[in-house]
């Protein structure tokens, strides 16, 4: 039974830099009027109330978007992706906080074109309820109760070849990084040109490694291979930064989120 709940983390700085990732990838597929498929293996609620209970007993927002939103306001030119995070953000919240938050599959959801095709797997049967209906106006989105894994495997290679995934796994149990390693290596057999994003957190017994291990073992070249991490400095316990691999990254979008990070980190 699955107990990890997304709502206790919301727009903490892991959800920073993953959904500016994802923002800018989507930036770049937008490019070409030709349609593409986005398939989002673990996708949540879709939007999170910052003000429940839920979130309100670690407060992990306070340090992460709800930090940054307050000097973004002050700042005219932003430029992309961190513009496009912030209009979206003004257009779920009327006032100066962040109380409503959007999750991966409702940031792409609102993203990507009527044309597009979005696919989103929550298997929390608390959480399915939430992205299911955080989705229902999104004609270009699919809400699945289902292992994103599997769907992940059934979906490849997609019929819109144009493309990418977002693996954004809870890592519950220790052999989820090397699960999520095989899901992408058996993804990345069938769907070769595909963007895979895959996220992980960075701890102290670095479990990490055993995702980047296999990955790296692909044998992909530089540029078709980026990690991207963000470490918080002095943290006495829990999360000591936030990580996310890319394969296939789109030209140029390693050193724009470069850029970014500096702005953070
Ligand atoms: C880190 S959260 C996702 C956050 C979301 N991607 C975002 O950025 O807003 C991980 C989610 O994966 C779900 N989950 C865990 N195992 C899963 C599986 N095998 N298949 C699909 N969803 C799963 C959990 O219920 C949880 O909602």
């Amino acid at each position: 039974m699955l107990s990890y709940q997304h709502i206790y983390h919301a727009g903490n700085m892991a959800d920073v830099q993953k959904h500016l990732w994802l923002i800018a990838v989507l930036d770049y597929l937008k490019q070409k009027d030709k349609p593409f498929t986005w398939i989002d293996t673990h996708a949540g609620r879709g939007l999170y109330d910052l003000t429940s209970t839920e979130a309100q007993k670690i407060k992990e927002h306070e340090t992460g978007i709800s930090k940054y939103f307050k000097t973004w306001q002050a700042t005219s030119d932003l430029g992309a992706p961190l513009s496009h995070y912030y209009d979206l953000l003004k257009t779920l919240n009327s006032g100066n906080e962040v109380t409503t938050y959007p999750g991966s599959a409702y940031i792409a959801a609102t993203l990507m074109r009527n044309t597009d095709k979005l696919f989103a797997f929550d298997l929390h049967k608390g959480e399915y309820p939430y992205l299911e209906s955080a989705l229902k106006n999104h004609i270009n989105a699919t809400t699945r109760f289902e292992d994103g894994f599997t769907g992940l495997k059934s979906l490849t290679p997609p019929i819109l070849r144009r493309g990418g995934v977002l693996i954004d796994p809870s890592y519950e149990l220790k052999d989820d990084y090397t699960k999520t390693a095989q899901a992408v290596i058996d993804a990345h057999q069938k769907w070769p040109q595909g963007i895979y994003m895959i996220w992980y957190p960075i701890l102290d017994k670095k479990l990490h490694q055993n995702l980047l291990t296999p990955l790296k073992d692909m044998g992909l070249s530089k540029e078709n291979f980026t990690i991207d991490e963000w470490h918080f400095g002095e943290v006495e316990k829990g999360m000591k930064g936030t990580g996310m691999i890319i394969i296939n990254p789109p030209y140029g979008i390693s050193n724009l989120m470069s850029e970014i990070k500096s702005k953070f980190i």
